[in-house]
């Protein structure tokens, strides 16, 4: 990826490092220039334009500190707001130039949403995470069918455009579900992509259209994915499709790769409530059992550090004295001490200590 320049050449760069702290000299630099970091990534606002409803397409250029992405990753978007720094995870197309395009859907309540889709300026400086995630593909084997639902088409249309580039070296078959017309992004991109490259196939479906509403990934028939038992799937959506994207699909295909942008609904789920001793702050909190742990501290109004809320970005991560945690997704449990634990994609099992 190109980088914008930043004008500290490298030696200075250590001497500064040994001098004072990343965050002293962030502090006072951006006061003079916003990308002017020693360590931490930035990237500036260089356009928005409309893409679809509620959604805008963002582009911005990273600051040189941004080791770059595969397609199909994503990064965490850090925004202040009312002197709070909030962050979110995006799934970014990478552009030729070295830009990067995020689509932002603008969700009801949702801080940081709104404040990309509307608020924000052009030419303003937000925060990025390096890229994470292992939707990627480097040297793609097997035919692929991809199954994206909301959102969940951005890794996807960065992973089109990626293999489109590549000349489409096997078949691919993209589905991908929204609610309505007005709500699907980038269609007249990949249906010209399907046009230009025959091994490449798009299906748009919409469960709620008022005459023919389309079957959701669960009921739909696929016989017209061709040899889908040998296929490679890789899903991203909301929590809900991804989880009924996995039970029907898994085990029945070469490989099954999923992403869930929503926190997945609880398998298992159990009940009651739990007194969870937090020990740095040596505070003692009742949080159900029926709730990630994430989100358990947020409705007791503390703000835990975190990104994807999907159990992929490590943000949340935090040490686990002793107590058993239930993976949200999975219904596993874990109850090895002095181990680490992602707040969002853990919901607790037993009382617990947490290092906070
Ligand atoms: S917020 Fe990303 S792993 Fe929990």
């Amino acid at each position: 990826m190109n980088a914008l320049p930043v004008p500290k050449p490298p030696r200075l760069q250590r001497a500064v490092r040994r001098a004072v702290s990343p965050a002293l000299f962030d502090f006072w630099a951006t006061r003079f220039n916003p990308l002017w970091t020693l360590e931490q990534p930035m990237a500036r606002l260089l356009s928005r334009t409309p893409a679809g409803r509620d959604a805008v397409t963002l582009v911005l250029r990273p600051n040189r500190h941004w080791r770059g992405m595969l397609p199909g990753q994503h990064v965490n978007v850090g925004v202040e707001i009312e002197g709070r720094r909030l962050v979110r995870s995006y799934s970014p197309t990478p552009l030729d130039d070295g830009t990067l395009a995020i689509t932002v859907k603008a969700m009801p309540g949702g801080l940081v949403s709104g404040h990309l889709a509307s608020k924000a300026r052009i030419g303003d400086v937000v925060t990025l995470g390096q890229a994470f995630g292992e939707m990627t593909l480097a040297a793609p084997r097997d035919d692929l069918l991809l199954l994206a639902a909301g959102s969940g088409i951005t890794p996807m249309r960065a992973l089109v455009r990626s293999l489109a580039a590549q000349g489409m070296p096997v078949k691919v078959d993209l589905m991908y579900w929204a609610r309505q017309r007005d709500e699907l992004c980038f269609v007249d991109e990949l249906q010209a992509l399907a046009a230009a490259h025959p091994r490449l196939r798009v299906r748009t479906l919409l469960t709620r259209d008022e005459s023919h509403p389309d079957e959701r990934i669960d009921a739909i028939t696929l016989t017209s994915v061709d040899d889908l038992a040998s296929r490679r799937v890789l899903a991203c959506g909301p929590g809900g499709f991804v989880q009924a994207a996995r039970a029907r699909l898994e085990g029945g295909v070469a490989r099954f790769d999923a992403e869930a942008f929503s926190a997945p609904a609880l398998v298992d789920g159990e009940e009651g409530e739990v007194q969870v001793l937090l020990a740095r702050s040596g505070r003692t909190l009742t949080l159900a059992r029926g709730q990630s742990l994430l989100e358990g501290l947020e409705a007791q109004g503390l703000r835990p550090a975190h990104g994807c809320r999907m159990g992929i970005c490590n943000t949340c991560v935090c040490g686990r004295e002793s107590g058993t945690v239930r993976h949200t997704l999975t219904g596993a449990h874990n109850g090895e001490p002095s181990t680490q634990v992602r707040l969002c994609v853990s919901a607790p099992s037993t009382d617990l200590v947490l290092d906070l």
